[in-house]
């Protein structure tokens, strides 16, 4: 069993090793890209998906999931290249300092026309969609994990795309509803 709890972030790389403690499968979005994802990180969005479907009508899908450093690498230069070290570096990790190493960070997206929007300007558009998925997270054992007045503390602006699995509901639900970041839950245990 991986340990869920991991907090990974600017100062705590992934363990070497990790993965090896980690089941990930491969999916295959709407738009046709594959990529992995921690085995029972995905069992919990397809519920969250349902209920979004059903209790919202709104139809939710994964743009990414597990990273190699490669591909993390690339996140950043991406954000690099087209806006600048200051912009990537609020946005991406630097490669194994990103929880998406593990497979238990999902970037989720909504499905409108056959069409995924992409790109974090464009889904910081759709903050009002994202606030209806925020509130049902912890039901799943899903964080809401860059929100909003805690970059300071996590060096990551918000990102409300970005949920991570951490297996447990209750706990889920404690950091919501207490309103702290995943830093400063691990910071008082
Ligand atoms: N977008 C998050 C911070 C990552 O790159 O892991
Ligand atoms: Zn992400």
């Amino acid at each position: 069993m991986p340990d869920y709890m991991i907090l990974i972030n600017s100062e705590n790389k992934i363990p070497e090793g990790f993965l090896d403690t980690v089941e990930l499968v491969e999916v295959e979005n709407p738009e046709g890209s594959r990529f992995c994802v921690e085995k029972k990180t995905y069992q919990a969005f397809l519920k969250l998906q349902a209920d979004i479907r059903e209790n919202h009508g709104l139809e939710i899908a994964l743009l990414n999931s597990y990273r190699t450093l490669e591909a993390q690498q690339k996140a950043f230069d991406h954000y690099f290249y087209k806006f600048g070290l200051a912009y990537a570096e609020k946005y991406a990790a630097r490669p194994g300092h990103s929880e998406h190493h593990t497979g238990f960070a999902i970037d989720v997206s909504f499905l409108r026309d056959g069409k995924l929007t992409h790109g974090a300007q464009e889904l910081l558009e759709l903050d009002d969609l994202f606030r209806i998925v925020q509130a049902k997270l912890h039901k799943y054992g899903f964080l809401l994990r860059y929100p909003k007045g805690k970059e300071e503390i996590t060096k990551i602006n918000y990102e409300p795309w970005h949920y991570r699995y951490i297996d447990s509901p209750e706990i889920a639900k404690e950091i919501w509803e207490r309103g702290i970041c995943f830093e400063e839950y691990r910071q008082q245990r």
